[in-house]
């Protein structure tokens, strides 16, 4: 497989044909170093592109400036950056001076959180969703409650009106994490299922933040991402370009209050603190300038979702979500544990168990990777689950 996956010479189809199995397995990241080299990686948020050109020199020139110091105080140049970029693509009037800056999503989240609800208050979250989600919140010492996603994959309201009833007993706060779009279905919330959400919170006075880092990643022009806090007014959101545009490696968040919500100012000085300005100078020059990259991103992301369900057919039925670059595949009929078959069979994906019990059966690939690799991957998938085929 390696010799045509990883020849030297690609067909281009899109951005994500730019690179060979063989240029990507020099990359020193998680996702080409933790499985070994016969496992094609198609597990972890990380995409295979080259970086978009503005980033590259928006840091190189910084490298050579020696601008390798603190970011500065009450900076701003991500959030305008980003302001100029949902405005844009959204219509969204982001409020830069009521913005904060944050490490990274989690951490923001996290921090955010810890401003809204104090020790052994609740937090709901909607399995099957991003793992660190439970994971930090633990270590927050918050209550987890559980409001899954109907079986359609979309917000169950009565779900969360009985999960917001239970975090709020005893009196005390409250928030719930939504997940905006989410990470694994690619379910992309509507405006109305947000006002549904924002009425049933208001109601119980829980309060609304929301991760809408894969925001930009729509690859369809009949969807439309619509940004929490447009909707329900003391919502606080966080936003990155770390997705969208690869960044994982130079991170930094936006929080980004509602008209209402008041809270974002307080972040404390060591949130801000720990913003890498090589993040900031990386993604400011990713929203400002990288859009034609992004349009690139999104033409390669439509293709690879054509490409995979046509190649999965007629073994696994999957429709593509509106968001996203990931692939929630149910193959809950072939294995109970199918990532386990799937890596065995040279395949590594995320097992939909780490995202919630209601992922059991599924299987989470992620789909921003280059036509050669993708063809592969599914012919690995088909030769593992046929070997398990029930009857
Ligand atoms: C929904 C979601 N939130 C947050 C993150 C991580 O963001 P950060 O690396 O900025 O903490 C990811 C990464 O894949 C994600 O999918």
């Amino acid at each position: 497989m390696d010799g045509a996956v990883g020849a030297s010479t690609v067909v281009h189809v899109t951005i994500f044909d730019s690179l060979t199995l063989d240029q990507l397995r020099t990359r020193t990241s998680m996702k080409w170093r933790h499985y070994p080299a016969d496992v094609l990686p198609l597990f972890v948020a990380e995409m295979d592109v080259p970086q978009a050109e503005p980033v590259v020199r928006a840091v190189h020139d910084a490298m050579h400036r020696g601008d390798t110091g603190y970011p500065s105080d009450d900076d701003h140049s991500v959030a305008e950056a980003l302001a100029g970029f949902a405005a844009q693509r959204w219509g969204w009037d982001v409020p830069v001076a009521r913005t904060r800056t944050a490490a990274d999503v989690m951490v923001g989240l996290l921090e955010v959180v810890r401003l809204l609800t104090g020790p052994g208050d609740a937090v709901v979250i909607s399995p099957p969703v991003y793992p660190p989600f439970t994971e930090f919140l633990q270590h927050a010492d918050r209550r987890i409650l559980h409001a899954p996603l109907g079986a359609d994959g979309r917000l169950d309201l009565d779900a969360l009106d009985h999960a917001f009833g239970r975090a709020k007993t005893h009196g005390s706060r409250a928030a719930y994490l939504l997940c905006n779009p989410q990470n694994p279905t690619g379910t992309l919330h509507t405006a109305d299922e947000l006002a549904a959400l924002g009425v049933v919170s208001a109601r119980h006075g829980v309060r609304v933040v929301s991760d809408e880092v894969h925001a930009p990643l729509v690859p369809e022009s009949g969807s439309r991402f619509v940004p929490a806090t447009t909707v329900i007014p003391d919502a606080i959101a966080l936003h990155s370009a770390s997705k969208a545009f690869n960044l994982a490696a130079l991170r930094v968040a936006v929080a980004v209050p509602g008209p209402e919500a008041t809270e974002v100012s307080d972040l404390a000085k060591p949130v801000a603190d720990g913003v890498m300005h090589l993040g900031a100078v990386a993604q400011t020059a990713a929203y400002a300038e990288g859009g034609a990259f992004l349009d690139e991103v999104l033409t390669g992301l439509a293709h690879n979702r054509r490409l995979l369900r046509g190649l999965l057919a007629p073994l696994v039925t999957w429709e593509p979500p509106e968001a996203t670059y990931f692939a929630w595949l149910d193959l809950a009929e072939f294995a109970d544990n199918p990532a386990r078959v799937l890596l065995d069979g040279g395949l590594a994906v995320n097992p939909g168990a780490t995202f919630g019990v209601e992922g059991a059966g599924h299987v989470r690939l992620n789909v921003a990777t280059s036509s050669a690799i993708l063809t592969e991957a599914v012919a690995r998938l088909h030769t593992a689950l046929s070997g398990v085929r029930p009857g």
